[in-house]
Parts: C-alpha cells; sequence; structure tokens
C-alpha cells in the first residue's frame, strides 16, 4: 500500500494560479459567471459542464497536463481564484497507486470529476437528512469500477458524498470544483468544503447508511489504508440513474 496522503484541502484559501489559455478554461469560467450571477440554476449549471466537457476530446486536449501530472506526481492546476466568499478550480488531480479520498460530503462545493487515466473505485451517495450535530443519513446510490471516462457529479443536493480512490496504479483525474456558489444549503451557512464522514454503519431500517462526521486524522486512519471495497456498503446500493460517463475523444 501506499504511504498514506492527506488529500483534503478542509477550507483552506489557497493562491491564484492564471488561467491556462484554453477554450476549455474559458468555457468552464464563462460557465461559473453565468451561476455567479443567477442566470441558470445548479442543475443546469451541472449539465452545461458535462457537455462542455463532451465538446473538449479531453484526453487529446489536456494530453500534455495529463504527462505532466503522471511524471511530476503533482497535481496540476489550469486555473485557480479566489473571490469574496467563492473560489473555483480546474485541476488535474494525482492518485498514487492505491491511494484513497476518504468518505466525505461537501458544504457548498459543486464539483465534476473525470477520470482521465487509471483506474480505481467509487462510491456516491445521497445525502437524505441531518439527523443531529454528527450524524446524517445517506443513500448509497453507486458502488461501482471507476475506468477513463467515467465521472463523479456532486453538488448540494445531488449525490453530495462520495469515497473514491486509485487502483494498483496512479490515476489522473479531472477536477472542477467551485465552492460558495449554491444560494440554498443543506446545512446553515459554515466553512466551505469537505466534511470527513464514516458510513460504514446501516440503520435499523435497512435502506440508509448513518455516517458519523469524524474529524479528518481519524477519517485517514480509518479509510485511507485500505481499498474501499474491504468496507461492505452496510445497506443494499439503491436504484440510481446510469452513471454518467464522457468518450475522453
Ligand atoms: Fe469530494
Amino acid at each position: 500500500m501506499a504511504e498514506t496522503r492527506m488529500n483534503s484541502r478542509m477550507g483552506k484559501t489557497l493562491p491564484d494560479v492564471a488561467a491556462w489559455p484554453h477554450p476549455l478554461v474559458d468555457g468552464a469560467v464563462r460557465l461559473i459567471e453565468t451561476l455567479g450571477a443567477g442566470r441558470v440554476n445548479v442543475d443546469t449549471y451541472q449539465a452545461r459542464v458535462m457537455a462542455l466537457f463532451a465538446d473538449t476530446a479531453l484526453r487529446t486536449q489536456l494530453a500534455q497536463w495529463i504527462e505532466r501530472t503522471l511524471s511530476e506526481r503533482a497535481d496540476q492546476i489550469l486555473v485557480r481564484r479566489s473571490l469574496p466568499g467563492r473560489d473555483y478550480t480546474l485541476q488535474l488531480l494525482y492518485l498514487q497507486a492505491g491511494e484513497i479520498h476518504p468518505p466525505h460530503c461537501h458544504h457548498n462545493v459543486t464539483s465534476t470529476q473525470v477520470l482521465l487515466h487509471g483506474a480505481g473505485w467509487f462510491r456516491e451517495y445521497e445525502r437524505i437528512a441531518r439527523i443531529d450535530a454528527r450524524r446524517i443519513r445517506l443513500l448509497p446510490v453507486r458502488d461501482r469500477c471507476l475506468q477513463a471516462g467515467d465521472v463523479m457529479q456532486s453538488s448540494e443536493f445531488v449525490r453530495n458524498a462520495h469515497w473514491f480512490g486509485a487502483g494498483e496504479h496512479p490515476a489522473v483525474i479531472l477536477n472542477f470544483n467551485i465552492r460558495g456558489y449554491e444560494r440554498d444549503t443543506f446545512d446553515p451557512p459554515a466553512r466551505l468544503g469537505r466534511r470527513l464522514l464514516d458510513p460504514t454503519r446501516g440503520d435499523p431500517d435497512g435502506a440508509h447508511v448513518i455516517a458519523a462526521e469524524i474529524d479528518t486524522a481519524s477519517a485517514y486512519d480509518r479509510f485511507a489504508t485500505r481499498p474501499l471495497q474491504d468496507f461492505p456498503l452496510p445497506v443494499p446500493l439503491a436504484p440510481a440513474a446510469e452513471p454518467l460517463r464522457l468518450d475522453l475523444g
């Protein structure tokens, strides 16, 4: 197993990175501005992000970046910008062999992630309701192998929680995340970003996961050193829409 990497940003503001001059980045920034100005809702925005990615031939257009991510074994930022109460990032994430992003949900993060290279596994959950200050009721909707072209899309009220990791080889994920752009949120206003979870317990109702919010160190101790398939789902997977996929071109 690879050395455990802490890959959670945990609300930190990071320095701006000037935009890579490319129609993909221009298009992404235009979509963010459209959402930020309230001209589209989140679902339309997410659909337009998928359309932009589908029109881009990502493997070809990002070939130099994929190569650089793998050779430098480091994330590559195509654009990153902080604004008052908001920020956005389009980046390639490097996942070393066996690296896990432990289970988490998000506060006011709208994201699309595309596996560009490698393979892995992912689980996605709908966030159903808050039970109390430390527990959330989840519905598992996807639990499957992650292959190049597979997409994880997450927003405040759609598949807000997930858990994913690379397989035996390094992987590269295109990660497009914007934070602070949703007007309605599941929880009251709070720090933007990840909330780490332990989703290994089922509700006696047999349908839902009772996920406990846990601190970052516990989450990494518990979940970052083992493949997620080692943890059986405590309740059956709910029927869900077909997984999102892109032809990478
Ligand atoms: Fe996430």
